[in-house]
């Protein structure tokens, strides 16, 4: 029998980017993040002695090249003396897209192995093995508003607020779907190595954190959406300065943003954030969500809307099948 887990992306609203260790992958910053609801992706593993290879398909079809970080994932889990797997993944949204699918991907991975093994492990440990997989998986193990400070060797996430103690809303406006020229790993290094910015945005990074902690806190949206959009634009800038420049965004992208900035100048509680991709994710109060909404989906270039409310932290399921 596969043990599957489900798990859901999250979106860094005070962004981990740039790695201290290359090898653990480990971040050079701390991070803050709201974990979704609505989309998600389901992870099957299935070891078995009778297996003579490790598989892998992703969305029903074989992959390959998404296979030796798996193998890596599983081998972090297992062990390397470990049974031949058979891995299957579904997502509900594009992935390799820059809407955080590695995130989901991973954090169901690891718990999805630890079923499959047999094996009860603390959600802190699965943590720390997703994050050496991909840095913001470690955040989608929990749920609701998350925190993920660097400790020594290791990394510490933590729930820092429920999701239903504040139900933000999230607009994802979809400008392209296809997978990114650069990967978010092959793009930090990039940044760490040549930006003369890089090392201010590392040095700055635990003042936006407190900033973003105090203003979860208290539920001040306007001191988040201040400190969020800030983030945001300070680790992209980060990239833009890098070289060779690394840059995510269209005109399409561009065009969200000012939108949402026009909203919010109009008094509509919205603000922006986006990831090493060319979607922007608009976090809105309930009930300015289907004016968010509205708006951005008459933009040209904008191709689909998802919308999420904040949701919990990945979990072990047994009544789903995937192909
Ligand atoms: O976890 P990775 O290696 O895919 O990197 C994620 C980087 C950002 O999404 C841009 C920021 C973040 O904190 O999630």
């Amino acid at each position: 029998m596969p043990a599957i887990a489900k798990a859901q992306p999250n979106i860094a609203l005070i962004k981990y980017w740039g790695k201290r260790d290359s090898e653990l992958n480990l971040p050079a910053v701390g991070s803050i993040s709201i974990t979704l609801s609505e989309l998600f992706t389901e992870m099957s593993v299935e070891l078995d002695d009778s297996f003579s290879e490790d598989q892998l398909a992703v969305n029903g079809a074989q992959n390959r090249s998404l296979l030796p970080r798996v193998q890596r994932c599983l081998d972090s889990v297992l062990g390397d003396q470990r049974q031949f797997a058979r891995v299957a993944s579904r997502s509900n949204f594009p992935i390799a897209a820059g809407l955080a699918s590695s995130a989901s991907a991973f954090s169901a991975l690891v718990i999805a192995a630890a079923g499959a093994g047999g094996q009860v492990r603390d959600t802190a440990v699965l943590a720390n093995l997703a994050g050496r997989t991909s840095g913001s998986a470690a955040r989608s193990l929990y749920g609701g508003f998350v925190e993920l400070e660097n400790h020594a060797d290791e990394v510490k996430v933590a729930s820092i607020r429920a999701a239903d103690e504040w139900p933000l809303r999230v607009v994802v406006a979809v400008t392209s779907s296809g997978p990114k020229a650069t990967s978010s790993g092959d793009a930090m290094e990039i940044s760490r190595n040549t930006s003369p910015f890089y090392s201010r945005w590392v040095e700055q990074q635990p003042q936006d954190l407190d900033i973003a902690r105090v203003a979860i806190n208290d539920r001040d949206f306007e001191k988040l959406a201040t400190i969020a959009e800030h983030n945001c634009l300070k680790m992209h800038s980060v990239m833009w300065a890098s070289r060779p420049p690394v840059m995510f965004w269209n005109s399409a992208t561009i065009e969200c943003m000012q939108v949402v900035r026009e909203l919010r100048a109009q008094g509509v509680a919205v603000f922006f954030t986006i990831d090493a991709g060319p979607q922007l994710k608009a976090v809105c109060l309930p009930a300015d969500e289907s004016r968010v909404s509205d708006a951005l989906a008459a933009i040209a270039g904008v191709s689909d809307i998802m919308l999420s409310g904040l949701g919990e932290g990945a979990a072990l399921v047994r009544n789903t099948c995937i192909q």
